[in-house]
């Protein structure tokens, strides 16, 4: 009997053999995850976050299951922060979901249970679990050019009324580059010259240019277009990776589609996991309704993306002197946690065999994955592996 419960081979959709696996080197270097670390190699808890858990110990609240859209209040704080205090709340509902992960889930099955193999395209390349969460909710997937922006924009330009599209709001993952403001516009003006609905992806608002700046192209879709999507995730910016802590928002034309949708949002809800996990809302709420909080997030959010920063000048000011000036250049252009090496999966198998450097082999690695002592080291890895030579560059 329980033969027939035992599935298939099937490969993992996650492969952890990405990571350090068996490789014991002391100099080993993990820029594969996307986790946010310090000068130390850690992951700490962020000081308005560990001061919010306090206060809410302190106040020992209840258990209490809440509803099935979670907690409004973070729901509150997530329209203001996202949409900006003058933005167009009265257009949006909002649901706490499971993470970023969630929101994406649970909007990929309100697109489905709506309108049942709607098209979504995504960039190419694309945040690796974009393709499987949307074809799990039954979705179709295709692809627009994302490094090229001109193709990108003739790639869409083929988007039909009923389709969505999927856009990274800030700091694209994998690739670390955005659209220019410009490609905004073209982007914004497609969308209501076509139809299409822009369903926009935010988990890394805060860690580029400034948490404003972020999601100053999210706001200005969500003055141009009628309809649209945003799946939150406050793993990053507010480094509650395990807390699972996000939120879905569908802006729409009416007060009854926006009645339908949150309905629809929440029934998804209800079959998957019916009620979203209490503690990261709690904490995010009550660093956002609190001012001293708030500017402690704010603060340390802005030394998070300046540290991020300097780690990506040193290295490409590393590049420089070695004389790869071209490859320095194309990194000097990518903003947030991602870079993308301008290196071939060979290259990024190389670069770990040889240097014990691990990204991903598509070239992404974790720009805040490194103390900025060891940029030399990456930057002699890569012009290394560039020139294939060995491991002589290494010290
Ligand atoms: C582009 C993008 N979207 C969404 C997520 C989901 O993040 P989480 O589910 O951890 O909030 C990630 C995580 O790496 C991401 O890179």
């Amino acid at each position: 009997m329980l033969e027939l419960l035992l599935p298939p081979p099937v490969d993992p959709l996650w492969d952890l053999t990405e990571a350090f696996g068996a490789d014991t080197r002391p100099e080993r270097l993990n820029l594969v995850l996307g986790v946010y670390r310090d000068e130390s190699g850690g992951t700490p808890v962020m000081a308005a976050v560990r001061e919010a858990e306090i206060r809410l110990a302190e106040r020992s609240a209840s258990k209490e299951y809440r509803g099935l859209s979670g907690n409004l209040g973070f729901n509150r704080a997530m329209l203001s922060m996202v949409l900006g205090p003058d933005g167009p709340v009265e257009r949006a509902v909002a649901v706490q979901t499971v993470a970023g992960s969630g929101a994406l889930r649970l909007l990929a099955d309100l697109i489905c249970r709506t309108r049942p193999g709607t098209t979504v395209w995504i960039s190419d390349p694309a945040y690796v679990n974009h393709r499987p969460i949307l074809e799990a909710a039954g979705l179709t997937v295709r692809t627009y050019r994302w490094l090229d922006q001109d193709g990108m924009l003739d790639d869409l330009a083929r988007a039909r009324r009923d389709d969505v599209v999927l856009l990274q709001g800030c700091c694209h993952n994998p690739t670390g580059v955005d659209p220019t403001p410009d490609a905004w516009e073209a982007l914004a003006g497609l969308a209501v010259r076509d139809g299409w609905v822009p369903f926009v992806d935010l988990a890394y608002h805060g860690l580029g240019d400034g948490l404003e700046a972020d999601l100053a192209a999210t706001r200005k879709l969500a003055e141009r277009v009628p309809e649209m999507l945003l799946a939150i995730s406050c793993s990053k910016n507010f480094g509650l990776y395990s807390d699972r802590t996000g939120c879905a928002v569908v802006l729409g034309a009416s007060r009854e589609s926006l009645r339908h949708a949150e309905t629809a949002l929440q029934n998804a809800a209800r079959t998957q996991y019916s009620m979203p996990p209490e503690h990261g809302a709690a904490v995010v709420t009550a660093i956002w309704e609190d001012p001293g909080l708030q500017a402690s997030w704010r603060s340390e959010l802005d030394a998070m993306r300046e540290r991020i920063s300097a780690n990506r000048r040193a290295l490409v000011e590393q590049l420089c002197a070695l004389g790869r000036d071209a490859e320095a250049a194309s990194l000097a252009r990518q903003k947030g946690m991602f870079s993308m090496l301008p290196l071939s999966p060979e290259q990024m198998l190389r670069l770990r065999g040889t240097f014990a450097i691990y990204g991903t082999t598509a070239g992404r690695v974790n720009i805040a994955g490194i103390g900025l002592e060891r940029i030399p080291c990456l930057a002699r890895g890569i012009a290394g592996v560039l020139e294939d030579r060995g491991a002589a560059l290494v010290r």
